[in-house]
């Protein structure tokens, strides 16, 4: 089965979670575009959404889905977003499309976080897809620098790439990040850093692997 067709399955899967009358929170990616496609097809029953990026602002307004403000929804019942790593614990590396911030953001205002992805997202222990940290422009070199004396990690500037949020993205090489929470707690301290693209203090609740069946972990 190629990549994309399980990432339409593991997208598709996650309809089974929309209830009625809910605001649905989205992530951002390949894999929630086929979400937001699956979602376009039961958006009577839904109240809208709330939306991680521009990107998938656009795909659910072109759907006729309404997309509100958080700051207008408070808690939300469900997020859905894809990753670009998971461990067995639920953990994530996420924001290769450099939405991390929101996504961390809708991420902590949901009770339940879903997360759907294809079967090579699985790995043992995160660290081998380069760590996304989204930083302050003027705190670029700064924040590589300590990244570097912390971790021994390669922070390489995604250059040409400004998030939604006007920020600039380091992609940290050869990590191994053993214990997530840590990582995730001590590069937060940083000054300059906007977030890191680690989801371990609060991972998934439940992952879609897609495939035929899809498998709910
Ligand atoms: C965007 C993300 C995505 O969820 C992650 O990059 C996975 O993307 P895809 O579904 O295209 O493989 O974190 O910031």
């Amino acid at each position: 089965m190629s990549q994309n067709e399980s990432k339409r399955l593991a997208g598709e899967k996650a309809i089974d979670f929309v209830e009625d009358g809910m605001i649905v929170g989205v992530g951002t990616g390949s894999t929630v575009a086929y979400f937001i496609d699956a979602l376009a097809r039961v958006k009577d029953r839904i109240a809208g959404a709330v939306s991680s990026s521009d990107q998938s602002t656009e795909r659910l307004r072109s759907h006729g889905i309404e997309v509100l403000d958080l700051n207008a929804t408070g808690e939300l019942s469900l997020y859905v977003d894809g990753a670009d790593e998971c461990d067995p614990h639920k953990r994530l590396i996420k924001g290769g499309g450099a939405a991390l911030t929101r996504e961390k953001i809708i991420a902590e205002a949901s009770r339940k976080f879903i997360c759907i992805i294809d079967p090579i997202k699985q790995v043992p222990v995160l660290g081998k897809f380069p760590l996304p940290v989204e930083v302050i422009p003027m705190a670029r070199s700064l924040v590589a620098r300590r990244i570097l004396a912390m971790t021994g990690g390669q922070p390489v500037w995604r250059d040409g790439v400004t998030t939604d949020n006007g920020n600039w993205i380091l992609d940290v090489h050869n990590l191994s990040i053993v214990d997530p929470v840590a990582v995730e707690r001590e590069l937060n301290q940083i000054p300059g850093v906007v977030s890191v693209g680690l989801f371990a203090r609060r991972p998934a609740d439940v992952v879609i692997v897609g495939g035929q069946p899809p498998q709910i972990l």
